[in-house]
């Protein structure tokens, strides 16, 4: 039996488990439903942007958004070479957008904010898929209003897949061996309501709940699955926190990042994921019956003398957010996949020009007015970059096509996660140090905290004056405060 006829029979086994499981009181991990279009696309791709009602878990219905769903939206499965003729439809009773995150396409459909979708309208891009195998996302990019849209569900999955991808012995059946994981941090009111309020704390740190979720379900959850290897992609898709990963038993074996898959697999005991970030693991399941996902706010894994220490400067113990358990007594030998991609050293000499990027929090009086008449969201204040809040009118930056550059970024305060829309680049320095191995492959996310980061990226399509790019910090909030520019490619 091979992996894939072993799987086709323990689909069924999966389905019972489930249900143990929530007998057992251990809630089910949600599974978005999955549109797989891999094998061709034949009529328009509806995406509905609705309003919703939707249990978290906490046993009453919340007002939500969602996309094809009371919240969050479907998981798209796509392959390299396709068009993706997308209608998206705008059924809320506010302005909105909806932003490919970590495609390579052209500024006239990334879904910036200047391509808002009024209510009751419909935007129907078609986005062309050239890129290789990668894990993307779409989310709402409404100036100032990113944040309460995103927060509320209107975000979702886009999976590319290429020849290579989708012949590699790794696992990829959805729901079965194959499982994204959409990590969120919330607030929920006495009633156990979700919970958006924003407060001066709020506009300045971006909204930190204290409530884990997984695919809209609170963590913490559970899944069965067969015995052998599991994929888990994951996304950090909260608005403000950064989450570190580990697993109960064993390390993290790390097989992708934003933009692809690493050289090799990477071992590591944690990861650290910005909000925007997406990796790709394996789980071992033919180790131990059960195994699970432990995930904790902000930065250090939060163990031992590590972790008396990080509860004093404010890091938090990691909780159990996952836990898998394997459902058949025998099943197929795991062998971690040993090289995956071909990829050669980020070369920093291939760069012919630099340019500084300073994420500005304290900003005076000045800049706030700038912010507000510029329509950023910022409870009085401003945020900035290289001293100016944005402006969707004012062009920052101008960038030639097929040119490779330097991008350093750095900040006055605080850890921000830095993101650039069309292209996928490579971290030459985090904080001022080399990146960690699963932080070493192609990326479309980057943080600072002290000293600066550098990326070394090209930019191969056409983003005009009238279809700009954007660059900004990842915290949703600060990008509605003003934490953002936009560029153009020629
Ligand atoms: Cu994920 Cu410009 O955003
Ligand atoms: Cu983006
Ligand atoms: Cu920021």
């Amino acid at each position: 039996m091979n992996r894939r006829q072993f799987l086709i029979t323990s689909t069924a086994a999966s389905a019972m488990a489930r249900l143990a499981h929530s007998q057992a009181g251990l809630r089910p991990l949600p599974l978005p439903p999955l549109t797989d279009l891999t094998g061709g696309i034949n009529t328009r791709i509806p995406l509905a942007l609705a309003p919703g009602r939707h249990d978290f878990g906490t046993g009453v219905l919340s007002d939500t958004f969602g996309i094809n769903a009371s919240y969050l939206g479907p998981v798209l499965r796509v392959k390299q070479g396709q068009t993706l003729p997308f209608d998206v439809r705008n059924v809320l009773d506010e302005v909105t957008t909806l932003h490919w995150h970590g495609l390579h396409i052209p500024g006239d459909v990334d879904g910036r904010p200047h391509q808002e979708i009024a209510p009751g309208g419909i935007w129907s891009p078609d986005v062309p898929i050239v890129q290789q195998a990668s894990m993307n996302w779409f989310h709402s990019h409404t100036h100032g209003r990113t944040a309460r849209q995103t927060y509320k569900g209107l975000a979702g999955l886009l999976l590319v897949e290429d020849d290579a991808s989708l012949a590699a012995d790794l696992p990829m059946t959805y729901g079965v061996d194959d499982f994204t994981l959409i990590l969120q941090d919330k607030v929920f009111d006495g009633a156990g309501r979700l919970d958006y309020t924003l407060t001066s704390e709020v506009f300045e740190d971006g909204l930190q709940g204290e409530t884990l979720v997984i695919n809209g379900a609170v963590a913490p959850v559970g899944q069965t699955v067969p015995r052998g290897l599991v994929r888990l992609r994951i996304l950090n898709a909260c608005n403000a926190r950064f989450l570190t990963l580990s697993m109960s038993t064993g390390p993290l074996y790390v097989i992708a990042s934003e933009g692809g898959f690493l050289p090799s697999t990477v071992e590591t005991e944690t990861l650290l994921m910005s909000p925007g970030e997406r990796y790709e693991v394996l789980v071992d399941m033919g180790l131990s019956a059960s195994n699970s996902l432990r995930v904790s706010f902000g930065e250090g894994d939060g163990e031992g003398m590590l972790g008396l220490l990080g509860g004093l400067f404010g890091a938090e113990s990691p909780l159990t957010a996952l836990t898998l358990t394997h459902n058949a007594e025998t099943g197929l030998s795991a062998a971690m996949p040993d090289r995956l991609a071909t990829l050669g050293p980020a070369e920093a000499s291939a760069a012919i020009r630099s340019r500084d990027f300073e994420l500005q929090m304290d900003t005076g009086a000045d800049l706030a007015a700038l912010a507000a008449a510029w329509d950023n969201v910022c409870g009085g204040g401003a945020m900035a970059i290289n001293g100016l809040p944005m402006n969707m009118e004012r062009i920052d930056e101008e960038v030639r096509m097929g040119e490779t550059e330097i991008w350093r970024i750095s900040v006055d305060d605080m850890l921000h996660p830095f993101h650039i829309h069309g292209c996928s680049f490579r971290i030459l320095t985090q904080n001022g140090a080399a990146p960690p191995a699963y932080a070493a492959g192609w990326k479309d996310m980057v943080h600072v905290e002290d000293s600066w980061s550098e990326v070394l990226v090209r930019f191969d399509y056409a983003a005009p004056k009238d279809a700009p790019y954007m660059y900004h910090c990842h915290i949703l909030e600060h990008e509605d405060c003003g934490m953002m520019g936009q560029f153009t490619v020629t």
